[in-house]
């Protein structure tokens, strides 16, 4: 099986991170890969914003749910956001997501996809903590990468069976 396939089968999401910071250069070369997939008719409309700010990343936690946070307390998160009158802003914005994930696994990196800010990026105080980021007022977050270092490994889900369907 090659690199890529490997990958694809190896990345599992991660829920228990260590304080370790991910490196400047990693988060750079993860998020470039986001700018990589594909988007519906070439559109490319998808902003990636990544936060390692700690202030901010607690802001947004406490904003989102006072009882949890939402990215398991992870080092960095990056809001995949797209423009909201956009028919294209899920698909391409989850094709991004993997992307990143799949990067960020061959960078020895651990992530999970979370999607509590989905549908809440006009609540006023996450709004105003979206604008802090410089985030466009006409866009909105369709899923985000929670990034780090793992703790610990996680159990692999079985796979479903009759998934593919042939037709010969
Ligand atoms: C659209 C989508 C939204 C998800 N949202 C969350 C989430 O908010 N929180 C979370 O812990 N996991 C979330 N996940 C991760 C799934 O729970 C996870 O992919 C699934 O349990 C299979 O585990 P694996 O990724 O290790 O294969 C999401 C996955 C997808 C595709």
């Amino acid at each position: 099986m090659n690199e890529v396939l490997q990958a694809i089968r190896q990345r599992r999401s991660i829920r228990d991170f260590l304080p370790r910071p991910v490196p400047q250069e990693l988060l750079e070369e993860i998020a470039a890969a986001g700018t990589w997939a594909p988007s519906g008719m070439n559109t490319q409309s998808f902003k990636f914003v990544v936060i390692t700010n700690p202030q901010l990343l607690s802001k947004l936690s406490q904003a989102v749910d006072p009882e949890s946070c939402f990215f398991y307390g992870a080092p960095a998160l990056i809001l995949a956001a797209n423009r909201k009158d956009y028919e294209g802003a899920v698909p391409d914005c989850a094709a991004a997501l993997q992307t990143m994930f799949l990067a960020a696994h061959s960078l020895g990196i651990s992530s999970c996809w979370v999607s509590q800010l989905n549908g809440r990026c006009d609540e006023k105080p996450i709004r105003e903590l979206l604008t802090q980021c410089s985030l466009p007022k006409n866009y909105a977050v369709f899923g985000a990468a929670a990034l780090g270092y793992a703790k610990a490994e996680a159990a692999v889900p079985a796979r479903r069976e009759n998934t593919v369907l042939w037709v010969k």
